[in-house]
C-alpha cells in the first residue's frame, strides 16, 4: 500500500501529536500543523500551509481537523467574543482547512476527511453550550459534505470521542472565569464528571484503522462514555418522535 499523506491540525499536543506520531510510525507522511507554525484562524496562512504540503508531497490523502478547545461557562455568562472565538477555532478554521484542501482531493478523485468532533457534537450539556454548538455545527457541515463529496471519491468521517486523557480539560480549567451570575454558582464549568478517559493512543489507533476501511462509517464514536451518551440522546429523540404530543 502506498504511503499516505496526512494534513493534521492541532498537532502540538494531545490527540493531534499522538496521531501524528502513530501515522509517521506506520510509514505515512504527516504535515502536522501547530499553532506556532500556522494560525488556523487566518485563511491566508491555511491556504499557504496546504499549498506547501501539496507541493512537497504531490498530494494530500487524509485531512484531519483536530484543533479545538472548549469555552466553558453558563451561556448567559459567556461574552460574545468568547462565543465567536469558539466558533472561529472549532468550526470556521476547520471549514477553511476544507476550502484549502478540497481542490486537491477533488482533482485526485480521492481522499478522506476526518473531522474530530466529540460526544459533545451529539448531545447538550450544561456549562458547555458554546462547545457543543461548535461541534454540532462541525457535524452538520460534515454530514452534508459526506453526500456532496461522495461523487468525487472523497470520504468524510466524524470522530466522536468521549473524554480523552489529554491536556484538554486542564486548558479548559485554565480558561475558567469566576461566574458573574450567582444563579449559576452550582454549575460544573469544567466538566469535572469525566471518569475514565480514553487514552489518546486508543483514539489515534481508531483513526488509523478508520482510514484503512474500504467503506468507512460516517460517524465513529470512541469510548464507552461516547457510546452511552449518544445512545441515551438518540433514545430520548426517538421517544419524542414516537410520542403523540398534540391531540
Ligand atoms: N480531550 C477530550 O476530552 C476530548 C473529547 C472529545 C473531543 N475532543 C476533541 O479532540 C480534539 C483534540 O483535543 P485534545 O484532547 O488533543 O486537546 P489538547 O491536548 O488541548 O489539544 C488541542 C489542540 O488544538 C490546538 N488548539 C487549541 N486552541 C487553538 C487555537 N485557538 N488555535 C489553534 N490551535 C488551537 C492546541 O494547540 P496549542 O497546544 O497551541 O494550544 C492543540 O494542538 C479537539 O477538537 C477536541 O475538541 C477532545
Amino acid at each position: 500500500m502506498r504511503r499516505r499523506v496526512w494534513l493534521l491540525t492541532g498537532a502540538s499536543g494531545g490527540l493531534g501529536s499522538t496521531l501524528a506520531r502513530l501515522a509517521s510510525a506506520a510509514g505515512d507522511e504527516v504535515v502536522a500543523i501547530g499553532r506556532k507554525s500556522v494560525d488556523i484562524t487566518d485563511p491566508a496562512q491555511v491556504r499557504w500551509a496546504v499549498a506547501e504540503a501539496a507541493a512537497t508531497f504531490g498530494r494530500i490523502d487524509v485531512v484531519v481537523n483536530n484543533a479545538g478547545y472548549a469555552a466553558a461557562g453558563a451561556f448567559e455568562e459567556l461574552s460574545d467574543a468568547a462565543l465567536r472565538e469558539q466558533f472561529e477555532v472549532n468550526f470556521f478554521a476547520a471549514a477553511d482547512v476544507l476550502r484549502a484542501t478540497l481542490p486537491y482531493l477533488r482533482a485526485a478523485r480521492s481522499g478522506h476527511i476526518v473531522q474530530i468532533s466529540s460526544l459533545a457534537g451529539q448531545i447538550g450539556a450544561p456549562g458547555m453550550s458554546a462547545y457543543t454548538a461548535s461541534k454540532h455545527a462541525l457535524e452538520g457541515l460534515s454530514v452534508s459534505l459526506a453526500e456532496e463529496l461522495a461523487p468525487f471519491g472523497i470520504r468524510v468521517s466524524i470522530v466522536e470521542p468521549g473524554a480523552i486523557n489529554t491536556g484538554f480539560r486542564r486548558s479548559w480549567a485554565e480558561r475558567e472565569r469566576p461566574g458573574t451570575i450567582a444563579d449559576y454558582d452550582g454549575l460544573d464549568r469544567i466538566g469535572r464528571d469525566a471518569r475514565r478517559p480514553t487514552e489518546p493512543e486508543e483514539v489515534a489507533a481508531a483513526i488509523l484503522a478508520l482510514v484503512d476501511l474500504p467503506e468507512p462509517p460516517l460517524r465513529l464514536p470512541v469510548g464507552s462514555d461516547a457510546a452511552a451518551g449518544i445512545r441515551a440522546a438518540r433514545t430520548r429523540q426517538l421517544a419524542d418522535l414516537e410520542t403523540r404530543w398534540t391531540a
